[in-house]
C-alpha cells in the first residue's frame, strides 16, 4: 500500500447470499490519489456491487479492498472507510434526508459528533464548492434533479473524503443536470485533488476520465485511458457499449477509407481531424 493509491482491490469476489455464481469476480484495480477513473458496464455487469465493496457497504467473499489504506473487512473501521470514501447514487431522492438544504449537508456531521462550530465552517464550505450556498435555507424538494445531487455531493464533501463514488448519479437528470455534476465533480477533482469514480451510461461522461475501466460479467474486460479503450470500437460494442459519437463517426470515415485518427474523442477533435484532412488535399 502506498500513499499514491485511495482505494486497492486486490483478487476481490462478492456473490449475493444464495446466487450460483459471483457478481464480482478477482477483481484487482485502483484509483490513484488525484485520478478520475470511469467504470463501465453493461447492465448486471457489477458496477454496482464494486461501488458498494469500495464503501464497506459489502465485505468481500474473497480478496481485499483497502480505502487509504484501510481494510473494508475490519468492522471497526467501516466508519472510517466511508468517511474517506463518500458514494452519491443515483436517485437524488433517495438520499436526501432533510427538509432544509444544510441541515441535509450536516446530516453526516452530527451522526459523527462534530463540534457544532466545525459544522457549521464545513457547511458553508462544502456548499460554496458545489455552487448552492444560495440555498441553505430552501427545502430540498423545491430543487431540480441536478441541484439535489450537488446538494448530495456536498453532503459527501463534508466529511472530508478522498475519493467520491457516484454510481450512476447522473443517470435521472436532464443534459444541463448531468452537466452541472459532471462539471462539479471534475472542479472538485482538479481544484481540490480528491479522486473521483464515476459509474456511468453516458460515454461522453466516460471519456472526461484520466483512465477507463470495462466490466462484464463481474470481471474487469477492458482497461486504459478513454482514447485506449473507445479506439476498440468493435470490443467495446461486442461488451455490450457504445462509443463516444465522433469515435463513431471516426470508425465509419476510416471504414469509407478516410484517414482520419482512430481515437477522436470530441467533436473539438474531430474538427482538427477535418481541417488537417482538408489542408492536405
Ligand atoms: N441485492 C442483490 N441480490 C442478488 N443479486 C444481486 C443483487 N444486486 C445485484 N445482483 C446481481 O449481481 C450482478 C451484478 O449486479 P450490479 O452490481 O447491480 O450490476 P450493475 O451495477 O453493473 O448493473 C447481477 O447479476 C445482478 O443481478
Ligand atoms: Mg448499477
Amino acid at each position: 500500500m502506498t500513499s499514491e493509491n485511495r482505494i486497492i482491490t486486490s483478487g476481490l469476489s462478492y456473490a449475493y447470499p444464495e446466487a450460483g455464481k459471483f457478481a464480482v469476480h478477482d477483481v484487482s484495480m485502483r484509483v490513484k490519489n488525484g485520478e478520475f477513473l470511469a467504470i463501465l458496464g453493461h447492465n448486471g455487469s457489477g458496477k454496482s456491487t464494486l461501488a458498494k465493496l469500495f464503501n464497506a457497504l459489502y465485505v468481500p467473499s474473497s480478496g481485499n479492498v483497502w480505502v487509504c489504506g484501510l481494510d473494508t473487512r475490519d468492522d471497526d473501521l467501516v466508519f472510517d472507510i466511508r468517511q474517506h470514501a463518500g458514494m452519491v447514487f443515483q436517485n437524488p431522492d433517495n438520499q436526501i434526508v432533510a427538509t432544509v438544504v444544510e441541515e441535509d449537508v450536516a446530516f453526516g456531521l452530527e451522526n459523527n459528533g462534530v463540534p457544532a462550530p466545525e459544522i457549521r465552517l464545513r457547511i458553508d464550505e462544502a456548499l460554496r464548492a458545489v455552487n448552492m450556498e444560495k440555498y441553505a435555507k430552501k427545502a430540498p424538494h423545491l430543487l431540480s434533479g441536478g441541484q439535489k445531487q450537488r446538494v448530495a455531493i456536498a453532503g459527501v464533501l463534508a466529511m472530508k473524503p478522498d475519493v467520491i463514488i457516484l454510481d450512476e448519479s447522473t443517470a435521472m437528470l436532464d443534459p444541463s443536470g448531468r452537466r452541472e455534476v459532471m462539471n462539479t465533480v471534475h472542479r472538485l477533482n482538479r481544484e481540490e485533488g480528491i479522486s473521483v469514480v464515476i459509474i456511468t451510461h453516458y460515454m461522453a461522461e466516460a471519456a472526461t476520465a484520466d483512465y477507463v475501466i470495462v466490466m462484464d460479467e463481474g470481471e474487469i474486460a477492458m482497461t486504459g485511458t478513454p482514447r485506449e479503450v473507445f479506439s476498440k470500437v468493435e470490443k467495446v460494442r461486442a461488451l455490450g457499449l457504445d462509443v463516444p459519437e465522433m469515435t463513431d463517426l471516426a470508425h465509419l470515415l476510416r471504414q469509407d477509407g478516410v484517414d482520419v485518427r482512430a481515437d477522436v474523442l470530441t467533436v473539438e477533435e474531430m474538427v482538427e481531424e477535418v481541417c488537417r484532412l482538408s489542408s492536405n488535399t
